[in-house]
């Protein structure tokens, strides 16, 4: 017998994760079951708006059956599922992938949650020796595959190399990349669909990359900021956060949100103004925003410049976001 979709609807999946019974809405992710029964699941590649990539692998659980640990973010659940969240296995597997991340990439940006992975799996990624030396802007644009060598006198392999400044609105500092493909994919058919950017190399020398690693200005970017939006470590950051950063000036406890309507056309996005010393620093739209999805155009997200009177004002007008 065929479902109707009104039947298809309501359909319920029952399942079992850490002893505790759960029915959730056919189509869900084990994550998602997860939340119904209030376990914090950490992620890093995952964000409600995009689509799953299962890059990072720190939501991995243990699925009775299942001979390898699968992505909590991606895995459907199915009737019948028995789901261990915290068992040994579960436990070395996210404390592992934690500490090749933080071995490797500068970390120090991530949101307080993501620091706090680290203490709750007790990965300490020094434990891999001390960080290498930062390769050079060339070198890290250019990497074949099979170019990744151990390095020598038990250093810790990096990706550290030069931040990326190369326009007035948003630089790229991949020393802090962890490769979540998140701004990929909301670059390209999750939100904005201009495809600027891509993972270029493999392995370890997988980067994001710009088409031939043009400069942002010569490349297919429209300076929209979605990348920015979902990035989770700060590899991507508004210029004039980075400029505050550089300047000991960034006081992120200090700053006030308010929300307001972009002014600039009349879909009416909702904008989010990071305000500090009387000043936006960055602006931003809420991820559960019905019209915006998080995500604005150069207009909203970098055309403030007009409501401020700063000396270091008018990068966005100069790169045509000021109308
Ligand atoms: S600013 Fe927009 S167009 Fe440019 S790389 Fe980021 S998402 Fe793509
Ligand atoms: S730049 Fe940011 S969003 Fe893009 S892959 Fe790296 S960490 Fe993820
Ligand atoms: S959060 Fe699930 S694989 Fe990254």
């Amino acid at each position: 017998m065929t479902a109707t979709a009104q039947e298809r609807a309501v359909r319920t999946v029952t399942l079992t994760i850490d002893g505790q019974t759960t029915s959730v809405p056919e189509g869900s992710t084990i994550l998602e079951a997860c939340n119904t029964v209030g376990i914090d699941t950490p992620t890093l590649c995952y964000l409600e708006t995009l689509t799953p990539v299962n890059a990072c692998r720190v939501c991995v659980v243990e699925l009775e059956g299942s001979r390898v640990l699968v992505p909590a973010c991606a895995r459907k659940v199915e009737p019948g599922m028995v789901v261990h969240t915290d068992s040994e296995r579960v436990r070395h597997s996210r404390k592992l992938v934690l500490e090749m991340l933080g071995s490797s990439v500068d970390m120090s940006y991530a949101s307080d949650e993501v620091q706090g992975y680290f203490e709750r799996y007790d990965a300490a990624p020094a434990r891999f020796g001390e960080a290498a030396d930062s390769m050079s802007a060339a070198e890290a644009d250019h990497r074949g595959a099979g170019h990744h060598h151990a390095t020598s006198d038990g250093m810790a392999a990096t990706v550290a190399q030069p931040v990326k400044i190369d326009n007035e609105l948003y630089v790229r500092d991949y020393s802090r990349c962890i490769l979540c493909y998140k701004c990929v994919e909301a670059c390209g058919v999750d939100a904005q669909n201009t495809f600027a950017i891509s993972v270029a190399g493999r392995g370890f020398d997988a980067r994001i990359s710009t088409e031939l690693a043009l400069p942002l200005p010569d490349s297919a970017c429209v300076y929209c900021g979605n990348c920015i939006g979902v990035c989770p470590t700060g590899a991507l950051m508004f210029r004039s956060e980075y400029d505050l950063r550089q300047a000991n000036d960034w006081h992120e406890e200090q700053q006030t949100v308010t929300d307001t309507i972009c002014p600039y056309c009349g879909i009416g996005c909702t904008l989010q103004l990071h305000v500090q010393d009387n000043s936006i620093v960055k602006v931003t739209s809420p991820l559960d925003h019905d019209v915006t999805s998080g995500h604005l155009c150069i207009k909203g997200r970098f055309g403030f410049q007009f409501v401020q009177n700063r000396e270091d004002g008018g990068r966005a007008e100069r790169n045509g976001a000021g109308g």
